[in-house]
């Protein structure tokens, strides 16, 4: 039975909800690792659309079990108004499991990452706010964090608060003396009211994943975000605050790396981005938002229109390396029909010297011009393609491009939304 890892290399959004659901039933245990309710997974699931942000895509299954891992944040608010949209939907959720260690996601954290964004001008980081960031941050000092774990415990979740909340205010009014946040009480009450709801779902799900792996069960980890958002090797500070790439399973979920036996490496056949932060091969054109329109490419979070562009395969190499993938997911390519040339970013020229590598410091990403190999579109609807070979010769030298300049292989091209429009290589 396989362990399998569905991992995105770009900017996020690359479909990954997609091919989580053709391949979710084919594994019994579903498990998110990483951020939190700044996803946005459309997954298509016997014929109806789901919006997941939070909820590993397992949830749609009744003989499922998801699993959200000690590297996600929650918001357990956001959490079971999920579980509820999904049931008035009609669906009876699968089972859930929540890590102790996960960390929790309150309301000041919200309001921190307002306060801090706002000061920050032309240069916020065009955050979800959601909480993710200043939560993550809480989480690494340590002094001021609170994990699914302590919610358990309410004599030291209430004593926690009381030293938790004493601070925030010192933090938060010293920026803003107008803010307000919850009382240590308030948060108190409102979170005995969620947890008494969670309650049985919450266990030590590291023990519990080792002992269903040495049971032979079968595992998908369920990426969010992009390997180009991870906190240590995408475009910092431009990047969500956790390890969005390949290498944030490992701490996200506690299963090492040699206990999967397939990573897939979803990309978009074009760029986006939503947000801050440089992006060498963004379109401000016609191209840009012929893209945008084509690819319906507004956010499901938060509604913004994403920064659309060519393909760049020095960014999507760099988060195919950092991840290990043993193959490609290659998406949206149906988006690209109408275009009369097409463009893949091969190289960077920064300050007149050529390179594939990956820039790591922000102002030499800002300054890198993209070095572009040129091909003719195909100009014709290629969504009803199921084989390889039935794709018009010039979809498949793009497809070869991308597969040549990533070297990896392609090991899926989906030309529509629909899980028939896959073509699996
Ligand atoms: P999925 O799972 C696209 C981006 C935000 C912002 C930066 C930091 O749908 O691919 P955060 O709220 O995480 O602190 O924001 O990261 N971002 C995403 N962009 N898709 C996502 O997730 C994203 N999650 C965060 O737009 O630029
Ligand atoms: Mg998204």
């Amino acid at each position: 039975m396989a362990v399998t890892a569905v991992v995105g290399l770009q900017w996020g959004d690359e479909a990954k909800g997609k091919i989580v659901d053709i391949l979710s039933d084919q594994h019994e245990i579903i498990v998110r690792y990483l951020g939190g309710n700044n996803a946005g997974h459309t997954v298509m699931f016997d014929g109806q659309t789901y919006k997941l942000s939070l909820l590993p895509s397992g949830i749609l299954r009744s003989n499922a079990v998801s699993v959200i891992a000690n590297g996600v944040v929650v918001n357990p608010k956001a959490l079971l108004s999920e579980i509820e949209s999904i049931k008035a939907q009609g669906v009876q959720p699968g089972k859930l499991l929540i890590s102790d260690k996960a960390h929790v996601i309150f309301p000041y954290h919200m309001i921190e990452e307002a306060i801090l964004e706002a000061r920050r001008g032309d240069k916020a980081i065009g955050t979800t706010m959601r909480g993710i960031g200043t939560c993550y941050r809480d989480k690494i000092g340590r002094t001021h964090a609170i994990r699914m774990g302590d919610l358990l415990r309410p004599e030291l979740f209430r004593e926690r608060l009381d030293e938790i909340v004493e601070a925030k205010n010192i933090i938060i009014k010293a920026f803003d003396p107008t803010a307000e946040i919850p009382t240590a009480q308030e948060l108190y009450d409102e979170y005995m009211v969620y947890i008494d709801q969670l309650r049985d779902s919450v266990i030590d799900t590291t023990s519990y994943l080792h002992r269903e792996l040495k049971n032979g069960k079968s595992m998908l980890f369920e990426g969010a975000q992009g390997s180009l958002l991870d906190i240590d090797h995408g475009t910092f500070p431009y990047v969500t605050s956790s390890n969005s790439s390949g290498c944030g399973i490992q701490a996200g979920s506690g299963v090492p790396s040699r206990m999967i036996d397939r990573v897939i490496g979803i990309v978009k056949a074009y760029t986006t981005r939503v947000g801050g932060g440089p992006c060498p091969t963004e379109l401000v054109d016609e191209t840009g938002e012929h893209i945008r329109q084509e690819g319906r490419e507004f956010g499901t979070v938060t509604g913004r229109p994403r920064r659309c562009g060519w393909f760049d395969a020095v960014a999507t190499g760099h988060g195919a390396r950092v991840s290990g993938i043993d193959c490609i997911a290659l998406m949206l390519l149906d988006v690209l029909s109408k275009l009369d040339e097409l463009k893949i970013c091969e190289a960077y020229e920064i300050d007149g010297e050529r390179t594939t590598d990956f820039p790591s410091q922000l102002d030499d990403l800002a300054k890198a011009k993209p070095v572009y190999r040129t091909m003719p579109g195909w100009k014709s609807d290629i969504t009803g393609v199921r084989k390889l070979e039935d794709f018009p010769k010039e979809a498949r030298q793009y497809i070869d491009t991308v597969a040549e300049l990533m070297e990896s292989e392609v090991g899926f091209v989906s030309i529509g939304p629909d899980r028939e429009q896959t073509v699996i290589l």
